[in-house]
C-alpha cells in the first residue's frame, strides 16, 4: 500500500511516572543527534518544565519543543494549550540566547489560555488540587465544551502569523512528551490528574497513523516523586529521614513552580503497568 504521507518513521519520548523523570534529557540526546527532521509536543501547555544542559550552561523551557535548541523544527501541536503571553516569553529568551526561533510552530487547532483560565485556575484548581495554576484545566474544559479560541482564530496578528504551522509533517519525527503516565487524565489518580493525555498513543492527535510509531522511550527515576497535591503521596513523606535525603540528594524541586517534590520508594508495580500500557521499547531510569 502507497503512503499516505512522507512520514518515515515517530519516535516518542515519554514519561511514565508523575513527570520529572528527566525527559528534557533523554530529549536533547535524540534531538542532537541529527536524525529528525522535527520535534513535536502533543500535549500540555507550560505546566511542564523541561531542563537541558548545552555545553555546561542550563536552559529552561516550558512549552517550546527542545529541537529549536538543536536547529530542529519545533511543533506545538493540536493538543496542546498556548498561553499567548508565556509564548512571547519565552520565544524573547530563546533570541536572547541566539537560537533560531523561526524553527517554532504552533498549530492552527491548539487552543489559547486566556487570562480568565488563569485566574480561575489560581483561585480555585490550585487551592484544592495543587495544579501549577497556569490555566490547563479550564482552557481543556472550554476546548471539549467546544467554546474554546483557537490558535488559528488569531492568524489575524501579523507578528503571531510568522508562528502558526502551515505545513505537513515529514521525514523522521520525534514527539516530546509532557508530564508523566500516572499524570493522565484516563489513568492517574483522577481528579489529582492533569487534563490532557500524557500516553504515546496521545502523539498520533500531531497527524500520523499509530502504526508508524517506531521507538518509545520511557523515562523514569529510581524513585518516585510527586509535585502538586495527591492524596498517594501523603505530606508526611516530607518528613520521613531517608526520603528527605534522597530528596536533597536528587535536587527535587519543580522546575515549574519551585516547590518540593514529595519522595516516594519506587512503586514497581505502577511501573510496570506504566511500562506495559505505553508500549515503551526503551527504558531510561535516571538518578541511579
Ligand atoms: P495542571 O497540569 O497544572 O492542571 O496540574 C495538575 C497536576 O499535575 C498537579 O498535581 C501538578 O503538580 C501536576 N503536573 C502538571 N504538570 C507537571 C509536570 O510537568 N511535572 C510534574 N507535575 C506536573
Ligand atoms: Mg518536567
Amino acid at each position: 500500500m502507497s503512503k499516505m504521507n512522507n512520514i518515515n518513521y515517530v519516535d516518542i519520548v515519554c514519561g511514565l511516572a508523575w513527570g520529572d523523570e528527566a525527559k528534557g534529557k533523554i530529549v536533547s540526546q535524540l534531538a542532537k543527534s541529527g536524525k529528525y527532521d522535527y520535534v513535536c509536543r502533543w500535549a500540555g501547555g507550560n505546566n511542564a518544565g523541561h531542563t537541558i544542559y548545552i555545553d555546561g550552561k542550563k536552559y529552561k523551557t516550558h512549552l517550546i519543543p527542545s529541537g529549536v535548541f538543536y536547529g530542529v523544527k519545533s511543533i506545538i501541536g493540536p493538543e496542546c494549550v498556548v498561553n499567548k503571553e508565556y509564548f512571547y516569553k519565552e520565544i524573547e529568551y530563546l533570541k536572547s540566547n541566539d537560537f533560531d526561533t523561526s524553527l517554532v510552530k504552533i498549530s492552527p487547532k491548539a487552543h489559547i489560555v486566556s487570562s480568565s483560565h488563569i485566574k480561575e485556575d489560581e483561585e480555585k484548581y490550585f487551592k484544592q488540587q495543587g495544579t501549577t495554576a497556569k490555566g490547563i484545566a479550564p482552557c481543556y474544559r472550554d476546548k471539549y465544551g467546544r467554546v474554546g479560541d483557537r490558535v488559528g482564530d488569531h492568524s489575524n496578528n501579523n507578528d503571531f502569523q510568522q508562528y502558526i504551522w502551515n505545513e505537513k509533517l515529514e521525514g523522521n519525527i520525534l514527539c516530546e512528551g509532557a508530564q508523566g503516565f500516572w499524570l493522565d487524565i484516563n489513568y492517574g489518580n483522577y481528579p489529582f490528574v492533569t487534563s490532557s493525555s500524557t500516553l504515546p498513543y496521545s502523539a498520533c492527535s500531531l497527524g500520523f497513523s499509530p502504526k508508524l510509531i517506531n521507538n518509545i522511550y520511557g523515562a523514569c527515576k529510581i524513585y518516585d516523586t510527586r509535585s502538586g497535591f495527591d492524596p498517594d503521596f501523603p505530606e508526611e513523606l516530607l518528613e520521613n529521614h531517608e526520603l528527605s535525603l534522597i530528596a536533597k540528594e536528587g535536587k527535587e524541586y519543580g522546575t515549574t513552580t519551585g516547590r518540593k517534590r514529595k519522595v516516594n520508594y519506587l512503586n514497581i508495580f505502577k511501573l510496570c503497568q506504566s511500562i506495559n500500557i505505553s508500549g515503551t521499547t526503551h527504558l531510561i531510569i535516571s538518578k541511579i
